[in-house]
């Protein structure tokens, strides 16, 4: 019995991949591809890095599975190093970024007594009834109203629309701070500093979402870190968190968390031992492999190499988030260079290539991409 694709878009490939090492992926044709898709801004480390597959095979032989019943020492460390790693007070473990925003603005809402959420226009948090509620894009929307009703939507970056949205009502302002599948638009310097001054003056909660940012991707441990001005009262991650296995989490302030009760959220797999087994195996990873660094290096070697081709009308994001504007659709170029053995994503915005790969892509994949791309862009 095939597996309900309809749910999703399961097949958009025409081939099955089969395997994987690093920054390459192997289909089952056994050819070989270089990843600039990363799993969907997943895979951080790449395939089958040797201290993920190690910290997920001892903890399965150690212990496979407890709920949170029961403390063990796999979570507290985990937890102590992501808290570490992200400069937030404390943490709550899920299996999903929807579900991380989910629990967010379950906080906001309780912590504030109010409902009204103010969202970006373009922004996008996932598919549950409540994430849509704040995800403005329409085409997630469609067909599933009503949801969230609270929500005001402003444009991305302007400060005088996003003061002029928030009163008394607002229980939380919810930002990307680089804006993922809307077409990698990174917020204008000053923003989040701004958003954070209008939430202190009318008593609102600023969450990030940084399921696609967080974790290193940008070349910063989370991309609020650029503007340490505006530290969040709550933040989201996933995707790199656990390198492909699933898991996300809610980062909270001391005050944010002191406004729970045990056991007024939880989640039966939530901080499961080969999650918390994952996410030190990523953090270790990005302190030993130097993969901030790595990261920063890939981005200005992908810039070096792209912004003068003929066709690419700029390059934006940051990292091993970057979106790859051209001056024609860019499903067509895409295809073209899968057919040239290079795996990439796509975005809301037509014209934009968007690139996540793994922080450990050699230099090598760059000077392959830049052929390929250079040669897709000729083709009449
Ligand atoms: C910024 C952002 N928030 C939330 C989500 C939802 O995450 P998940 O698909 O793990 O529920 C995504 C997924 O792409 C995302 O990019």
């Amino acid at each position: 019995m095939p597996a309900l694709e309809t749910l999703s878009p399961a097949s958009l490939l025409p081939f099955a991949i089969e395997s994987g090492r690093g920054a390459r992926l192997t289909d089952d044709q056994g050819r070989s591809y270089w990843d600039y898709y990363g799993g969907h801004a997943v895979a951080l480390l790449g395939q089958g890095h040797p201290r993920w597959v190690e910290a997920i095979s001892a903890q399965a032989r150690r212990l496979s599975f407890v709920t949170t019943i029961a403390p063990t020492s796999v979570r507290d460390r985990a937890i102590d190093a992501l808290c570490t790693f992200a400069r937030m007070d404390r943490a709550f473990l899920v299996n999903s970024g929807a579900e991380a925003n989910e629990a967010a603005l379950k906080v906001a809402r309780k912590a504030t007594g109010r409902s009204t959420v103010v969202a970006m226009e373009r922004g996008f948090h996932g598919r549950t009834m409540a994430c849509l509620g704040v995800t403005e894009s329409g085409h997630y929307r469609a067909d599933h109203a009503p949801v969230h009703a609270d929500a005001r939507f402003v444009p991305f970056g302007d400060l005088d629309a996003l003061a002029a949205a928030v009163d008394g009502d607002v229980a939380a302002v919810i930002i990307e701070p680089i804006q993922g599948i809307g077409g990698v638009h990174e917020a204008p310097q000053g923003f989040l500093e701004g958003a954070r001054r209008i939430c202190d003056a009318n008593g609102a909660l600023l969450i990030l979402d940084e399921v696609q940012t967080g974790i290193g991707r940008t070349g910063e441990a989370m991309a609020w870190h650029r503007a340490p001005g505006c530290r969040p009262d709550l933040v989201t991650v996933g995707k790199s968190l656990g390198n492909g296995f699933p898991v996300a989490a809610l980062l909270l302030t001391e005050a944010m968390a002191d406004t729970t009760k045990p056991g007024e959220h939880g989640s039966t797999f939530g901080a499961a031992p080969l999650a918390c087994a994952a996410i030190l195996a990523v953090l270790e990873a990005i302190d030993a492999d130097d993969l901030l660094a790595r990261a920063r290096s890939i981005e200005a070697g992908i810039r070096a190499a792209l912004e003068d081709l003929p066709g690419v009308v700029a390059i934006r994001g940051r990292g091993c988030l970057l979106g790859v504007v051209l001056d024609r659709p860019a499903r067509d170029v895409a295809a073209a260079l899968l057919d040239a053995g290079l795996l990439v994503g796509g975005a809301n915005d037509p014209l934009c290539l968007r690139l996540c790969p793994p922080a450990v892509l050699p230099f090598e994949a760059i000077d392959a991409f830049a052929t390929a791309l250079s040669g897709a862009l000729e083709a009449p």
